[in-house]
């Protein structure tokens, strides 16, 4: 008796589901769409903010559609894809990479950026730039680059500039203040990168962060991103284990003095491709970022059975160490372990001549599986995360090192911690042998004899 109703309310229940499946569906990646006529050039911006306009060109927001690790990845990731859901992955990378371009209907796939290049209008190619984000007025959801946008009509009609002044003015443009361009949501919206079909985690900058001790409820202890990545400049790294100078001065030619001019170099790890664009000014900033995000120490104390202890923390970042692409991304130790008499007894984490690592070395890294604990290279595969090994922001990792035997004398240990941002091994199978030297930086260097 009871069994038909019950079948009844499940075909109703399925037949509900499916209903609002696809609204689901939408509002998971909802999008606007404008003409590419009411988008400003970049150039035209700096013609009064010309000390932001320099800052931010060559910064990766400014090559984020010519990177060629990027374009190289993008179209690596989608030879060879047959499955419509890894295609669907594979195909989205412009959303971020090419925003404007998107947003204004082309390219709408990596594969329109691939075959008709010449088709991608200039403003697009100029990446993720003024007139993108100051446009915004908030997100959707703060993954996936679902970015509410207004732009105004073009030059003849800016309409409203948004930033963090609320009295500012310009003959060009209106101002506003916006609360999102002074919080972390502006840059979550797409430092946080979700699979568009399976929903695996790819990057989580912005999760990362919104878990930290950065994200204090404390006023005077919250650090959102612009914290750090907007008051760095040359000589100035701005981490969370440095101080943080403000950096006053005028916002446009013939604005008002003001106490802090946020910078606008967005400086992360980086030092492979602003050079590869005329910019070494970026790459040594990313250098002095790396050298002032972590410490090494290490632990002799039960160097008697032959075991060392390395211990990263994690003092300069407000996330986790790496992050965004931690799965392209290497960071690792490098151990050095030598007799009294200068003989090596052990090491990990020694490149050999080409610059590739041994394949035991200790990385802080995250590898995707295909759903079947098989690791995949290929991000439009990601099923699952396999391994997430990363240094938490104020956290610390411990690694035990063992040496073949217990030692009879002193021994003396040389750690560093390395960063590069891909694997010379990676950018050679890429983009074919040494195209691209992947310049290594080290982030935190400790010495020590043991026993003391
Ligand atoms: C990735 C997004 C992004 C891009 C690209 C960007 N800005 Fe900004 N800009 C911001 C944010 C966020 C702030 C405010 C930071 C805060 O208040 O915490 C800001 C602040 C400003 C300000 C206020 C003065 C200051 O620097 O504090 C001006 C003017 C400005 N930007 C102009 C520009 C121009 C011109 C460009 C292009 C050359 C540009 N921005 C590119 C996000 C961006
Ligand atoms: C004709 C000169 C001129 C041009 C061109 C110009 N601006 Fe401005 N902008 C100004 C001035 C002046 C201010 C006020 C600065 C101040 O008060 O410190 C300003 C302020 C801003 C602010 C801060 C708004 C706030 O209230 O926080 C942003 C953001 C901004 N401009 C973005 C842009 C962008 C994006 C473009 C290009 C689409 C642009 N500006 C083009 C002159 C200009
Ligand atoms: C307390 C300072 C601090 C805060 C807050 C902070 N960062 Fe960072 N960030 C760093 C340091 C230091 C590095 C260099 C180490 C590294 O590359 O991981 C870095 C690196 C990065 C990188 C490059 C990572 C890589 O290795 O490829 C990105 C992207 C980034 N930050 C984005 C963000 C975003 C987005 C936020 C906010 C959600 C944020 N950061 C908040 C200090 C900070
Ligand atoms: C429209 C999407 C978008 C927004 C909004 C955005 N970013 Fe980015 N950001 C990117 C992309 C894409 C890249 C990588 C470009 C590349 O490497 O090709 C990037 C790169 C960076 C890097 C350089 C990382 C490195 O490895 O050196 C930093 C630092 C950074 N962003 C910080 C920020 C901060 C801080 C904000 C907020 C004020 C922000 N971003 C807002 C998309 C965005
Ligand atoms: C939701 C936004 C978003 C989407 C979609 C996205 N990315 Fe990115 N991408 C980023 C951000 C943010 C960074 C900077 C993180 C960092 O530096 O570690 C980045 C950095 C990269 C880098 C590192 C570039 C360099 O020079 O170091 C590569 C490679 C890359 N993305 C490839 C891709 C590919 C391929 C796709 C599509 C399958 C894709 N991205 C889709 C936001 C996005």
């Amino acid at each position: 008796m009871g069994k038909p109703i019950l079948k009844t309310t499940i075909v109703i229940a399925l037949a509900a589901l499916f209903s609002i499946y696809p609204l689901v569906m939408i509002s998971c990646s909802r999008v606007q769409h404008f003409e590419l006529s009411r988008f400003i050039a970049p150039e035209t911006c700096g013609g009064c903010h010309d000390a932001i306009y320099d800052q931010w060109k060559n910064s990766m927001h400014h090559l984020s559609q010519v990177d060629s690790l990027y374009r190289a990845a993008a179209f690596h990731y989608l030879e060879g894809l047959t499955d419509t859901d890894e295609i669907k992955e594979a195909e989205s990378c412009v959303k971020c990479h090419t925003p404007v371009g998107f947003f204004t209907g082309f390219p709408k796939t990596v594969s329109q950026e691939r075959d008709e290049p010449g088709r991608v209008p200039e403003i697009a190619r100029q990446g993720i730039q003024c007139d993108f984000c100051h446009s915004a007025t908030g997100a959707y959801a703060v993954y996936n680059n679902q970015i509410k946008l207004d732009p105004g009509y073009g030059e003849s009609d800016p309409g409203v500039k948004r930033g963090p002044f609320g009295d500012s003015k310009s003959d060009f443009h209106k101002n506003a203040f916006s609360k999102f361009h002074t919080s972390s949501e502006i840059c979550g919206v797409c430092h946080d990168v979700r699979h568009v079909v399976f929903g695996t985690k790819l990057e989580t900058t912005y999760e990362e962060w919104s878990k930290s001790p950065y994200n204090s409820s404390n006023v005077k202890e919250h650090v959102p991103c612009q914290g750090c990545h907007m008051y760095q400049r040359p000589g100035v790294p701005a981490t969370g284990s440095t101080s943080r100078p403000k950096n006053p001065g005028t916002a446009a030619v013939d604005g008002p003095h003001r106490e802090h001019i946020y910078t606008h170099y967005f400086v992360g790890g980086n030092a492979v491709i602003p050079p590869l664009h005329d910019d070494r000014v970026k790459a040594d900033m990313a250098v002095e970022r790396l050298r002032n995000a972590a410490v090494l120490s290490i632990d002799g104390s039960k160097i008697g059975e032959g075991k060392i202890f390395v211990r990263v923390t994690n003092t300069g970042a407000g996330h986790y160490l790496p992050t965004g692409v931690s799965d392209i991304r290497q960071m690792w130790l490098e151990v050095v372990v030598k007799d009294e008499a200068g003989r090596t007894v052990y090491t990990t984490g020694v490149a050999d001549a080409r610059g590739y690592l041994p394949g035991k070395a200790i990385v802080f890294n995250t590898v995707f599986g295909d759903g079947k604990g098989n690791a995949v290279g290929n991000l439009a595969k990601a099923r699952e995360v396999l391994r997430d090994h990363r240094v938490p922001p104020k956290g610390t990792l411990t690694e035990a090192i063992y040496l073949p035997t217990a030692p009879a004398g002193k021994v003396l240990v040389s750690a560093r911690l390395l960063y590069r941002s891909v694997p010379q091994k990676l950018v050679d199978s890429l983009m074919g042998n040494s195209i691209i030297r992947i310049p290594v930086i080290v982030m935190a260097e400790a010495r020590k004899t043991l026993p003391r």
